[in-house]
């Protein structure tokens, strides 16, 4: 007997079917099929032919791969009972709930106790389908690991595209061949980490940024992800997300797996970026004042560090208010006795020899100036050389043997006392003052992965909210150390790096792209000599890559020359000019022709700015024309250089180029398919490009 069902939006059709009960296997996804297709015919259709050498019958390549159905791959499940011997589930379909753009679909084993849940949602705006796993047992059982519903992966792709990083340098595209056996990913941080966000893309043969087909997959988990993409003995691929194995550290009777976020795209890599950007800025985040501008942040850190001085302080906000800042964050450095990072962590009380009247006349001082108030907390961390740590050493999780990190070492927040110490401390300081931003901190890697340290601090943040619901809160992990949709459902901004190198900044933005949308990516203007790079670059270059994201200075700005000033409040006001309608827009990676140019086009409806990085020095003479993407080919649209004023510094250019006095009009056509051909510039600058259809 076969059960189908579909689930749809514009541009993708999902179809899940079961057979004699079996665990269901996704028979078709991709573009949106007619409406008359038959569905049963699908399934049919979707069972493999068998020869010699294999088992009599393929296995089902389902949603949740059964050792016991002889499948020679990964299982969707890893369990063990309470005396430690392994499980092997027979899950026999029980009933499925159809609803609008919605499928739930449930299963059991009698003989082990177990039922078994996949959930499956599709958002018919933002093109992205959510999809968990949930799993019950009659008695308490250990899970090495719960796959959220497994998805198979293109016949027709040559490579899946994963992501590594560092310290200050994220999203670094990772990019493998398919071939015989699996990729792994057991990120064992314990946090989803610089070197482990949990995203791929699988590319169809021929994409590229702007075209062709490729499918998208993000798991919303801090804790760490488990990812397999494993090509099977007879050439089927499958893909799977859990939790990083071995994370549930006491025997449970229920589990559930993070959500799973899924596209599939026919407009290349940008298809998928454009779905997981609108899901996170329009579903996942909630944002305390949607409507109120994203305002224009000041951070301390990189201007005095642990140094603090009430008269320094205000003197560096009067600056960054003249300059056009809107809200001032104090970073670490307030609390305890922190006059570096050996110490006192887990001590949230004003350092009354910094603030001997309190934080109020820092605050005030920045009310006055017209500018909000925000403040760094590191709640998940502790020194043992803080009189916290002293009255609680059994707060701190991991035993003895530990390495620390930064000096410091980890709060267990699965404890309701370290969670309640936490939520006092934090809300005395919210409560005390008006403060509308908290940065929030996690500088080391878990002593060891713990999913229950993750639900604490999901926890503790919902908690915050709850109580102080004007707050919004960003997300940092010794910069972007814990990016993913599962802790962006409680937090409204990620601190994307540490780099403030803006060479550096260019790249990791335009790779974080494939994910995050303007509204929730910080970018700031560090000092003139980078902090973590020593390279100095040009203020204009500086200001414009911050410029693509959610703006910021971090510098102090009493460094900053006449020219370098002037040029900041001039970007700072275009920003100001452009911030609504951007952070609404799709962020469209742009195939430069010149691979030393980066390119992104920030598109809504009518509008577009583009933002020409030349990250590197040309190989070729001429700059080559740079293709435009997602425009009416028909309409005619007025493009012109926001940044004409830089010309001149922009080195040998001496030609005649129509842009280098006015704009110019052009058809959609020409821009997509001929491009924009832009002045010549030197390396380390930007062209800014405005767009309007006419
Ligand atoms: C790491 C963060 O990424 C920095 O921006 C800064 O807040 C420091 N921690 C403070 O210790």
């Amino acid at each position: 007997m076969i059960q189908c069902w579909r689930l749809e939006d514009a541009r993708q059709t999902l179809v899940i079917g079961v057979r004699d009960k079996q665990l269901a296997e996704v028979v078709y996804w991709g573009p949106r099929l007619p409406a008359d297709e038959n569905l049963e015919t699908l399934c049919a259709a979707h069972g493999l032919d068998v020869a010699g050498g294999m088992l009599d019958q393929h296995p089902e390549l389902s949603i949740c791969p059964a050792a016991a159905r002889s499948f020679q791959g990964q299982a969707g499940m890893a369990l063990r009972d309470g005396n430690g011997k392994p499980i092997l589930p027979k899950l026999v379909f029980d009933q499925a709930v159809a609803e609008t753009n919605a499928l739930t679909l449930s299963y059991s084993d009698q003989a082990n106790g177990l039922s078994y849940r996949a959930h499956f949602a599709i958002d018919a705006e933002t093109n992205l389908i959510t999809t968990w796993a949930e799993l019950d047992a009659d008695q308490p059982i250990n899970l090495q690991y719960l796959a959220a519903p497994v998805f198979p992966a293109p016949q027709l792709s040559d490579e899946m595209i994963d992501f590594a990083g560092r310290w200050c340098g994220e999203f670094q595209l990772s990019r493998t061949p398919w071939s015989a056996g699996m990729r792994s990913r057991d990120n064992r941080t314990g946090r989803t980490g610089h070197e482990h966000f949990p995203g791929l893309i699988i590319p169809c043969r021929g994409a590229t940024n702007t075209q062709g087909e490729a499918y998208g997959f993000h798991y919303g988990w801090s804790g760490g992800h488990r990812m397999i993409a494993e090509e099977l003995p007879d050439g089927r691929r499958q893909i799977q997300f859990s939790n990083a194995s071995d994370t549930e550290l006491a025997p449970l009777t229920y589990f559930k797996t993070a959500p799973l976020f899924v596209t599939y795209s026919d407009t290349g890599l940008n298809g998928c970026a454009t779905a997981f950007q609108r899901h996170l800025r329009d579903r996942v985040v909630t944002w305390p004042h949607p409507d109120r501008p994203r305002p224009v942040h000041y951070n301390c850190w990189e201007a005095i560090y642990f140094d603090h001085k009430i008269p320094e302080l205000q003197a560096i906000a009067d600056r960054a208010a003249d300059l056009g800042a809107e809200r001032f964050v104090l970073d670490d450095g307030w609390f305890g006795k922190r006059d570096d990072d050996t110490t006192s962590l887990g001590d949230w009380f004003i350092d009354a020899r910094k603030y001997p009247d309190g934080l109020s006349p820092l605050i005030d001082h920045v009310h006055g100036l017209g500018m909000t108030f925000g403040i760094w907390f590191e709640p998940e961390m502790i020194n043992p050389d803080s009189d916290t740590y002293r009255a609680h050493p059994e707060w701190v999780l991991g035993d003895d043997h530990q390495i620390l990190g930064r000096h410091q070492m980890v709060l267990n927040m699965a404890l309701p006392a370290v969670r309640d110490y936490l939520f006092d401390r934090i809300g005395k300081v919210l409560t005390d003052y008006d403060i509308d931003y908290i940065k929030w901190d996690h500088n080391r890697v878990l002593p060891s992965p713990d999913a229950d340290q993750t639900r604490g601090t999901y926890d503790l943040l919902d908690r915050l909210r709850t109580a102080f619901p004007q707050v919004e809160i960003e997300s940092c992990s010794s910069g972007g150390g814990r990016i993913d949709f599962g802790v962006m459902e409680h937090t409204q901004r990620v601190w994307l790096s540490d780099s403030n190198d803006a060479l550096e900044r260019l790249k990791i933005q335009h790779n974080a792209a494939l994910f995050l949308p303007q509204a929730v990516t910080g970018s700031h203007i560090g000092p003139r000599v980078c902090h973590t790079s020593g390279r100095i670059l040009d203020i204009r270059f500086r200001a414009w890559v911050a410029a693509q994201r959610h703006m910021g200075f971090e510098m102090d700005p009493r460094e900053l020359t006449d020219d370098e000033a002037d040029v900041l409040r001039r970007v700072t006001q275009w920003w100001k000019d452009n911030r609504d309608w951007m952070r609404r827009a799709d962020i469209l990676r742009l195939d430069a022709a010149d691979p030393a140019v980066l390119a992104e086009q920030h598109l809504r409806q009518d509008q577009f700015v583009v933002f020409a990085g030349k990250a590197d020095t040309s190989t070729q003479i001429a700059p080559r024309p740079l293709r435009l993407t997602g425009l009416d080919a028909d309409a005619t649209y007025r493009v012109d250089l926001a940044n004409r004023d830089e010309l001149a510094r922009k080195g040998l250019s001496r030609g005649q180029s129509p842009l280098k006095t006015g704009p110019i009009e052009v058809s959609g056509q020409y821009l997509m398919h001929h491009g924009i051909t832009l002045p010549w510039s030197f390396p380390e600058t930007m062209w800014v490009i405005e767009g309007h259809k006419i």
